[in-house]
Parts: structure tokens; C-alpha cells; sequence
């Protein structure tokens, strides 16, 4: 086995205090997210969507990368063929935890992009309807986040590595969420064994070839550890 795409989702930062989407509790049972995750919410109240990010940064700062991601960065660094990365967090947990290089498929919080001229840079803790953007002082200023109804990242990287993976595993998403829904099904038709690292038994059934059920935080260090025989 030469290449491994791993996709995270919500349930890797679970434990590490950043809650999930759409379990019991989740962001999207207290937040309407037409409201505050659509270019269309956007438009209509800055000011709402902009404080919802503001949270979600602060608690991605103050959060610390837990031992699901540190071993996701053990595997990186370990196993000796290619191992791609892709996450559709928006916190930067994975770096933090020691990868050095992670796809975000649906952006990061710590980033700020500018509607009226693409340029990108670091977003300060928070951010105003009144920024300004650095490059062309446009004051359209939004976090560099892929919101519902706009184009993921980065998806010619992560669709030809889909299609020549020897081993595609999703940990931690509930698989609700097009494309990344899809990765495995792109990756079973190419050949991939496919496997799911989940808390919920059954999130998807029938789609994965194998299942480990269990926390990310115990979970994922027993698999990379059971893949690197160390
Ligand atoms: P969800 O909230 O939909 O799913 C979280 C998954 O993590 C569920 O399947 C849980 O069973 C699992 N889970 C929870 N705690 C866990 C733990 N400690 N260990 C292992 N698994 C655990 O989150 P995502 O699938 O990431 O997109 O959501 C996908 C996308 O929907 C997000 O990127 C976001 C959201 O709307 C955008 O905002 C564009």
C-alpha cells in the first residue's frame, strides 16, 4: 500500500472542546445555517455572520490539537508512502498538531478573504463590517471560509489523489456534506479500500469496506499505530 487519503471532519476537534455540526447540541441545531453559512446570510447581516466566525475562531484558539491529530502527524511523517490530508475543518488543529501540510477543503478561520478582490491574508481575532481590505480597501472583507453553495478548495488536488488511493479513510464526518460526501465512492470505484473511524457505529452504512468505532482520541492513535507496526 503506497497511497492513503485520509479525510477529517467535525469529530477530530471534537475532543479537543470545538463542537460538531449535527449532533445533538451541534452548531447547526442552535444556528440557522442559511443565516449564518451562505453567501446570500452574509449579504443580508454582516455584523451576524462575522460574530459567528468570531466564536468559532476564539474557540479554535483557545482549543489544543488533541491525540487524534498528533497521530495523523505521526503518520504523515512515518509511513513511507504518500499520505494526503484533507480536512473539512476550519480550525487549524491538524498544524497545530504537528502536520505539516493539511488540504482545508472549506477554508480557515484564520484566514480573511476579500469579496471584491480575492486577495488573501491572516485574519485578526476579529473581524468588523467595517474592515477594509489590506490589498484594495474594498470593505468586503469575509472570513476564508467555503460557505454552502459556493465551491469547495483545492479539488484538483484532492479528486486525481482520490482516484490513484490505495486506501481512503474518513474520520470523524457524518458524510452529509457534498462533494467530501462523495470521496467514497470516487475512491472505491478507482480501487481503494475504503475505511471509516467514527464514534457513531453506523454513520454511513454499507458504504465503508471497514469500520472502527470509537473516539478519534483513541481510535486513530490504535490505527496509525496498527499501520506503522509501532
Ligand atoms: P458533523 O457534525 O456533520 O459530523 C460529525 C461526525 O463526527 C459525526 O458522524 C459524529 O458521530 C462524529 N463524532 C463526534 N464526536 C466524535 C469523536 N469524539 N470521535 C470520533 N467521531 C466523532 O460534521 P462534519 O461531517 O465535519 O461545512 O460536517 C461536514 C461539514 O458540514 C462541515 O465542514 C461544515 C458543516 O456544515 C461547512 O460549513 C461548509
Amino acid at each position: 500500500m503506497d497511497r492513503i487519503v485520509i479525510l477529517t471532519g467535525a469529530g477530530v476537534s471534537a475532543e479537543s472542546g470545538l463542537g460538531t455540526f449535527r449532533d445533538k447540541d451541534g452548531l447547526w441545531t442552535r444556528y440557522d445555517l442559511s443565516e449564518v453559512a451562505t453567501p446570500e446570510g452574509y449579504a443580508r447581516n454582516p455584523r451576524l455572520v462575522l460574530d459567528f466566525y468570531n466564536a468559532r475562531r476564539a474557540n479554535a484558539l483557545d482549543a489544543s490539537p488533541n491525540a487524534a491529530h498528533r497521530a495523523l502527524a505521526r503518520l504523515q511523517e512515518g509511513f513511507a508512502g504518500e499520505v494526503l490530508l484533507v480536512t473539512q475543518n476550519i480550525d487549524n488543529l491538524h498544524e497545530r498538531g504537528g502536520s505539516r501540510e493539511v488540504v482545508h477543503m472549506h477554508g480557515e478561520i484564520t484566514r480573511a478573504l476579500c469579496a471584491s478582490c480575492g486577495h488573501r491574508w491572516d485574519a485578526p481575532r476579529e473581524m468588523a463590517p467595517s474592515d477594509l481590505c489590506p490589498s484594495c480597501t474594498a470593505p468586503a472583507t469575509r472570513p476564508d471560509i467555503v460557505w454552502f453553495g459556493e465551491m469547495p478548495y483545492h479539488m484538483e488536488r484532492i479528486l486525481p489523489a482520490l482516484s490513484e488511493a490505495d486506501l481512503f479513510v474518513a474520520i470523524g464526518t457524518s458524510g452529509e456534506v457534498y462533494p467530501a460526501a462523495g470521496f467514497v465512492e470516487i475512491s472505491e470505484e478507482a480501487g481503494a479500500e475504503t475505511l471509516e473511524i467514527n464514534l457513531d457505529p453506523a454513520p454511513a452504512p454499507g458504504r465503508f469496506d471497514r469500520m472502527i468505532a470509537g473516539k478519534a482520541t483513541e481510535a486513530v492513535p490504535a490505527w496509525v499505530a496498527e499501520l506503522l507496526g509501532s
